[in-house]
């Protein structure tokens, strides 16, 4: 059956979305020209929105769609920006009833181009303080730290973030960017101090990297979560570990298909998922880049795995309990 009503009406939690991946094309066209940056020099594939639409539909790999991705970012400057780019995204999830989201972002990106960090997480906190009052929704904010970058630049973007770890400001950290090539360990220093102070710790791991990255982020960067984690049904028995300790594997299928870490969403291993008892949700990643928001993601799950409102009820659950707001809000969201 479809449950197509159903799945939309199902309110949701949603933990991996990057809000510079949330940028559409016409936002993107809208903030160059009000910033006057020309983007066409960079690649001819931002001649214009539709050209640029086009262009998303053919990924050939994660460093693909990240050239495009930074340079797509590079047209937020201003306090402002940062917060139409979130609100925007908001009110769009806001019509999936999403009622929780837990969003990324990437200081480095932005500091590493002259933006000030403020501006960045001043913009991204009015765009939250928005979205709780005037549409319900509660929200995290997670920096995450850029793995094609040297790591020796983490603890001065470290440095920047802490106050607002300890204030609650920011959720925790986490780790994405290019995969392959930059193994987690790399990170251990900076999770350990992490650590030490008490703040959350998730990373993108087995996207496309092997599920040995999974491992040792668990292992080395003891996280919480996994963001994306499609390779760990490669290993039976980092599989049950992860069931037994119910960390949450953050799930991204539109993702995945359009930067070919799958062919198709009926590759990813949800079925074997659920029969091990993994925690896992179902979240959107780059919604204004792979063609689709959290709705489209889990409409997309449905086809390819027909499963049923009781297995749909325990994803949704799952998403809640993997949350990382306090037992107030998730009791009510329970
Ligand atoms: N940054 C934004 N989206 C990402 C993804 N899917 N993987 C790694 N880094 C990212
Ligand atoms: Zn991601």
């Amino acid at each position: 059956s479809s449950l197509h009503s159903f799945l939309q009406a199902l309110p949701k939690c949603e933990q991996h979305m990057h809000l510079e991946g949330s940028l559409s094309p016409d936002l993107l066209f809208t903030l160059a020209s009000r910033n006057n940056i020309s983007l066409a020099s960079a690649d001819p594939a931002f001649a214009s929105p539709e050209a640029l639409l086009d262009r998303y539909d053919h990924f050939s790999s994660l460093d693909d769609f990240l050239h495009y991705y930074y340079i797509g970012m590079s047209c937020l400057i201003h306090e402002t920006d940062y917060e139409q780019l979130a609100w925007d995204y908001f009110t769009r999830a806001k019509s999936d009833e999403v009622v929780h989201a837990e969003v990324f972002f990437d200081p480095q990106a932005h500091t590493g181009r002259g933006v000030k960090y403020e501006t960045v997480v001043d913009g991204f906190e009015k765009a939250c303080q928005r979205a709780a009052a005037e549409l319900g929704i509660s929200t995290k904010l997670i920096p995450c730290f850029l793995r094609h970058l040297p790591v020796e630049e983490s603890p001065v973007a470290f440095a920047q973030m802490e106050p607002d770890l300890g204030s609650g400001r920011l959720a925790g950290i986490g780790l994405d960017s290019t995969e392959k090539g930059n193994p987690p360990q790399k990170w251990k220093e900076v999770y350990m101090v992490a650590k030490a102070k008490g703040i959350r710790r998730t990373a993108h791991a087995g996207e496309e990297g092997p599920v040995e990255y999974i491992r040792e982020a668990l292992k080395e960067l003891d996280i919480e979560r996994i963001d994306h984690g499609i390779r760990l049904a490669d290993d039976e028995e980092l599989m049950r570990e992860v069931a037994e300790r119910k960390i949450l594997v953050t799930m991204c299928p539109l993702s995945n298909v359009r930067l070919r870490c799958v062919k198709e969403v009926k590759e990813l291993p949800i079925r074997t998922f659920l029969d091990k008892g993994v925690n896992f949700s179902i979240n959107s990643d780059d919604p204004a880049y792979f063609g689709g928001y959290i709705q489209d993601n889990y409409c997309a799950v449905q086809e390819a795995f027909n499963l049923t409102v009781k297995e749909w009820e325990r994803i949704a659950r799952a998403a809640v309990a993997g949350s990382w707001c306090d037992d107030s809000r998730k009791n009510a969201l329970l």
